[in-house]
């Protein structure tokens, strides 16, 4: 299909999103999907009719300059449309499930700043909606919806608060709505899209596959390249370079965390006050926490490794502590399970491994009790995933609440675990001097702490690792292909190939064949280089 303003000519016969014949071909029946969705959820919860409204996002423009950032699209909007451009708004019709999408009438100056203005026909066939128009008729559209609608039928608008950010989704507002002020309903909408965005479709499923994929052949290359005297910043720019010439992601999903020696101890390392500018020393243990956006599915993976390529004894039980802790998650994940017992057993494991290493002395049990874990485990084990990094609807009104218990309440969902759901694997061990202090001044703590042991810690930084799961039926996919053991990493950090062999890693071998829109291959498979 060849459709207007992109490059090259699409093999595919149904609307996809594709950056280049050599990426993933998404199908729109993704969306299409998740409108239905929502609309069938509506629809249980005894809304029958009506009008869903959702606007998308706006381009930022930078104060001194006519350029403007990279645009992303507004997540809701992104997971119901998949509409790549600002300004957009898109209607739905709880009734008849028919969606239409209003676009902005640019200015014809538009032609000369930003080129080809495209017709409603054009993104009518991108985005296989039902029709497109131009946003200056939607009061009309709207009057003429109603009008065949019961009285009682509503405007549906997204109104809600995010649970990890705390900012809130805002209902949508267009020139004229204060007509239809007396229909506007914000009570059903966000927990309906909320809740469909919880558990993914096979569609969405791909999508994040293939951002996972893309973001660990990314780390692998990393591992490969990164030594002593770079600069943190450096692994950065080559994670980014290659998430993008190799996988078509023109955005990460979020700020890159590369934090090495004393710097892999903080979260978030990375931002603006802390950007990634230290010279790696060769006894540095790295922490890598980077992820790609492919159509705006992201994904979020740690790798932790010595700058040196050779595991110290001290970095490989720090690594074998949170090895053991995701393994144990694995394990343990199967539907029903809480996450908050997943946290429980990372921790467990976590203090289990530091007990036989000499740094920690005592009961583990007792450990727990005295609320130790957190010293080492500070964050929660991870979170949902999807069209943002920290997904939506952790919390949402009638699931489980935030536990208080330092650790747990750090959770981004107390959920049990559902089929389809898609989450982060993190668990982590990290060296603290705040966290340590507390700890130390603290009796009931600082008894099963061996300070002699410690003392060789202060300093040392953490450990992350972080895989993309997906929750079957029996337990978890995941969907990260990043070396994982010691000895994995050692190897590829001493140029040995990654996959070994591909009867040892099966799951690379995918032919990616299963979900074109006509049946046939969406994507060339590119297995890393060895
Ligand atoms: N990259 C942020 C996180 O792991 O949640
Ligand atoms: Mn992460
Ligand atoms: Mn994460």
């Amino acid at each position: 299909m060849s459709v207007p303003g992109l490059g090259w000519v699409s093999k595919f016969t149904k609307p996809v999103f594709q950056q280049s014949p050599k990426t993933l071909a998404i199908p729109m029946d993704l969306h299409l999907s998740a409108r239905k969705k929502v609309v069938d959820l509506l629809h249980s919860r005894g809304v029958m009719n009506g009008i869903a409204l959702v606007k998308g996002g706006q381009q930022e423009s930078q104060y001194d300059s006519d350029m403007e950032p990279p645009f992303r699209q507004d997540s809701w909007f992104n997971y119901l449309f998949g509409v790549k451009e600002p300004e957009f708004y898109g209607v739905i019709s709880i009734t008849t499930g028919k969606t239409t999408l209003f676009m902005p009438r640019l200015p014809d100056e538009y032609l000369v700043w930003c080129g080809q203005i495209f017709p409603p026909v054009h993104f009518k066939q991108m985005y296989g909606v039902d029709d497109v128009q131009y946003v200056d008729t939607l009061g009309d559209f709207l009057r003429q919806e109603f009008s065949s609608e019961p009285e009682s039928a509503k405007l549906h608008l997204m109104e809600g608060k995010n649970s990890d950010s705390g900012l809130f989704a805002t209902p949508a507002r267009f020139d004229g709505d204060e007509e239809f002020q007396s229909r506007v309903d914000t009570s059903a909408l966000y927990h309906a899209v909320s809740t469909a965005r919880v558990t993914k479709s096979a569609h969405e499923i791909e999508a994040m596959r293939y951002s996972a994929y893309v973001a660990s052949n990314a780390h692998v290359e990393v591992m490969r390249t990164t030594s002593a005297g770079m600069f943190e910043y450096e692994c950065e720019a080559k994670f980014l370079y290659e998430i993008y010439k190799n996988g078509g992601c023109r955005k990460a999903a979020y700020t890159s965390i590369c934090g090495c020696g004393p710097n892999a101890a903080t979260l978030h390392y990375g931002h603006a006050g802390a950007p990634n500018l230290r010279h790696l020393q060769p006894n540095d243990i790295g922490l890598f926490d980077m992820g790609a956006d492919y159509h705006g599915y992201v994904s979020d993976i740690t790798c932790s490794f010595p700058v040196s390529g050779k595991f110290t004894e001290d970095q490989a039980l720090i690594f074998n502590a949170v090895l053991s802790a995701q393994r144990a998650v694995t394990a343990l994940a199967r539907p029903g399970v809480t996450w908050v017992d997943c946290h429980r057993a990372a921790e467990r494991a976590i203090l289990t491994v530091l007990t036989e290493g000499g740094l920690l002395t005592g009961n583990v049990d007792e450990m727990i009790d005295a609320v130790l874990g957190p010293t080492f485990f500070p964050h929660g084990l991870g979170h949902l995933i999807g069209c943002d990094t920290h997904d939506v609807g952790g919390y949402l009104s009638g699931t489980p609440e935030r536990e208080v218990r330092p650790g747990l309440k750090n959770l981004r969902t107390a959920r049990a675990l559902e089929p389809n759901m898609v989450l982060t694997n993190e668990p982590g061990c990290y060296f603290v001097d705040y966290l340590l202090d507390k700890a130390l001044a603290n009796p009931e703590q600082s008894k099963f702490i061996n300070q002699e042991v410690l003392a060789r810690f202060r300093g040392f930084g953490g450990v992350r690792l972080e895989d993309v799961v997906v929750v079957t039926e029996n337990g978890f996919e995941n969907l990260t292909t990043c070396p994982r053991t010691i000895e994995e990493i050692e190897s590829v950090m001493a140029g040995g190939a990654w996959p070994p062999a591909v009867d040892k890693a099966p799951e690379l071998k995918r032919n990616w064949t299963t979900l074109g829109p006509d049946g046939e291959c969406m994507v060339p498979l590119a297995i890393p280089r060895g």
